[in-house]
């Protein structure tokens, strides 16, 4: 059987080696953790989309007694920069993590849901969007969601 490659380099870094624009989406991602309403899970996501114009949309995970109603930090963010500004692409997220003993050592990465969501965003505006995971120990640098799901189900997929 043939083989097929589907490896990926993606980057590792801390926070001062970022630029200052991504040092800055970073820093509202960990700010954002904060209007987290997370009493369940106790686990506190923020996320920072940056648009194109340079606008900054912030979002917080959001749970429900009723578990699947909740939703998680990069799809308020995404759902929400999309409802407001739906002629700007996104240009790239950051998300950043907390639990009860304070951010989170390892990079948070998105969920699948996600990732989908976030890959029918590239799709859309034919953007690739940036993506900053951020840990205290360092941040993860990833160039497009493509990166992080390939052989992605697009519009596409169904021509
Ligand atoms: N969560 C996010 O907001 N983003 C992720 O990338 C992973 C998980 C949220 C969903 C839920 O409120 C809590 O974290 C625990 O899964």
């Amino acid at each position: 059987m043939k083989k097929i490659d589907l490896s990926i380099t993606i980057g590792f870094c801390q926070t001062d080696e970022l630029s200052e624009a991504d040092q800055q989406l970073v820093e509202r991602a960990k700010e954002a953790t904060r209007n987290s309403y997370s009493p369940y899970s106790k686990f506190a996501v923020g996320a920072a989309v940056r648009l194109a114009d340079g606008t900054t949309i912030i979002g917080a995970n959001q749970e429900n007694a009723a578990f699947p109603s909740g939703l998680c930090a990069e799809r308020t963010a995404i759902f929400a920069a999309q409802a407001q500004h739906p002629d700007q692409p996104i240009t790239a997220i950051a998300i950043a993590a907390r639990n009860q003993n304070g951010l989170m050592p390892d990079p948070i990465v998105p969920c699948g849901s996600c990732r989908q969501v976030m890959t029918e965003i590239e799709d859309r505006y034919k953007h690739p969007i940036r993506i900053l995971l951020y840990g205290t120990a360092g941040t993860y640098v990833i160039n497009s969601v493509k990166d992080i799901l390939p052989l992605c189900f697009i519009g596409d997929s169904m021509k």
